[in-house]
């Protein structure tokens, strides 16, 4: 199991730019499914969650390349609607092949998906979905089989603006008969790209980016070429690591657009940021201020998926700030490790309380999840002494080698196997 070893208190400086964003591109590997001919999908980032998901089409029998950042699918030779349970067992957006297969293929056989443990995720959403929209659904224990021989247009509400729900609603009804609309459907900047990718393809899909989405139903798909957006919680990340360390840092291909809600916190931390074009410049010379209380919920508002990492800059802040989580009812877990490393903040059922302390020291700690992780090293960076932060898989469902991206901002960090007795931080 690797680990990543930290020696904290150096500033990070330098330039980086932002890879595709894995929530974009997962959703957009499955809806290439529903293409008549070779997809070419480019900016997709190199992390453990897309290789899932290619392993994933290729074993449903697609040819499927990877070079440079872009992938190439043609499912012309798809052998099997069914997703391997164990791959599927890997990576909750394996939930993303039902709507594209179903409309397709007027069949598919899936199995309660894995994932990041930070809740319940229940799919009661996208069923209810794939079932207003005429397919019949039978769950028998962990499977899950979807039929429809020709799906049809309708009127959905979402009772919660799932952000998969709607990506699986919208994949599915691109090649629905009539119309269909989703209401109080998530507005991610995620969902705007597949409502692109979708009508690249040649679908006629409207909405997204507000919380109605009309879809009128095509025949069929043509193949296309389409480039991912970047990552905003990637760049919201090296923003938050630039501020906790005090430094200063560019990020370059980024859409500041779509971190909005998390500029306006860390310029409430006082952190200095410039935003301009694709261009974020991140400096933070002092400690940071505490800002209160910050609410996570769906986008536009700030995003859970920056939760942690927020929690590790207001756990350095000059008094008390409160972090109230309403997405996922178990994304805590990094406040147990966080306090290890001398940080003090106390959990009352989905509120966390940040009493901001002068530092964080080195310790050994365990990444729970993704964005767990991610703030386990931001507070590695940001300590004094050495941090090992065990795990490490967890991080790479969502970051290409994030210890290479950080060592080219200076960073001392290394990823490890096995932790050596004395490591060597200058080469
Ligand atoms: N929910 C239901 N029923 C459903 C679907 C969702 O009750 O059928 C509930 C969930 O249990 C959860 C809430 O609704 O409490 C939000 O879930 P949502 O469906 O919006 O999230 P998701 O599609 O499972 C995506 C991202 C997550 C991100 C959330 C919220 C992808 C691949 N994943 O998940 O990303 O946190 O939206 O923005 O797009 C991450 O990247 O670390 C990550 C977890």
């Amino acid at each position: 199991m690797d680990k990543l070893v930290i020696e904290g208190g150096y500033p990070l400086s330098g330039t980086v730019g932002i890879h595709g964003a894995k929530n974009a591109a997962l959703p957009i590997l499955a809806a290439s499914l529903l293409a008549n001919g070779e997809v070419q999908i480019r900016n997709v980032p190199n992390l453990l969650d897309i290789q899932v998901m290619i392993g994933i089409l290729r074993r449903l029998g697609c040819n499927v390349s990877y070079e440079q950042q872009a992938v190439k699918v043609d499912a012309s030779t798809l052998s099997t609607t069914v997703i391997p349970e164990d791959l599927m067992k890997q990576m909750r957006s394996s939930i993303f092949l039902m709507g594209p297969l179903l409309a397709k293929y007027g069949e598919v056989t899936v199995y309660q998906p894995g994932g990041c443990a930070i809740g319940e995720r229940k799919i009661d959403l996208h069923l209810d979905g794939l079932r207003a929209l005429g397919a019949e659904i039978i769950e028998q224990s962990e499977q899950i089989t979807c039929r429809a021989s020709r799906l049809t247009g309708a009127d959905i509400h979402l009772e919660f603006p799932s952000v998969g729900a709607t990506e699986n609603i919208m994949m599915a009804a691109v090649l629905a008969e009539g119309r269909t609309t989703i209401t109080n459907a998530a507005r991610e900047p995620e969902i705007q790209d597949l409502q692109r990718f979708l009508n690249t393809m040649g679908a006629q899909v409207i909405g997204a980016g507000t919380d109605t989405i009309t879809i009128t139903g095509v025949k069929s798909l043509q193949s296309c070429s389409y480039g991912i957006i970047p990552d905003r919680i990637v760049a919201g990340t090296i923003m938050i690591a630039a501020a906790a360390t005090r430094g200063n840092v560019t990020l370059t291909g980024c859409n500041p657009g779509h971190i909005s809600s998390l500029l306006h916190v860390l310029r409430r931390a006082g952190v200095q940021i410039n935003a301009c074009n694709d261009i974020i410049k991140v400096s933070c010379m002092t400690r940071p201020k505490p800002v209160g209380r910050i609410v996570t919920s769906p986008y536009p508002s700030f995003p859970t998926d920056l939760q942690s990492q927020v929690m590790v800059l207001l756990s350095l802040a000059d008094g008390f700030s409160i972090m109230k989580e309403t997405v996922f009812e178990s994304r805590f877990k990094h406040v147990h490790e966080l306090n290890v490393m001398g940080a003090d903040i106390s959990v009352d059922a989905n509120a966390a309380l940040i009493r901001g302390v002068p530092r964080l020291y080195g310790a050994t700690v365990e990444a729970t999840d993704l964005r767990a992780g991610a703030a386990l090293v931001i507070a590695g960076l940001a300590a004094q002494g050495r941090t090992v932060v065990e795990q490490v898989h967890h991080i790479d469902r969502g970051y290409d080698r994030l210890e290479l991206l950080f060592q080219s901002l200076g960073a001392k960090m290394l990823r490890q196997s096995v932790v050596p007795e004395e490591l060597d931080f200058a080469n």
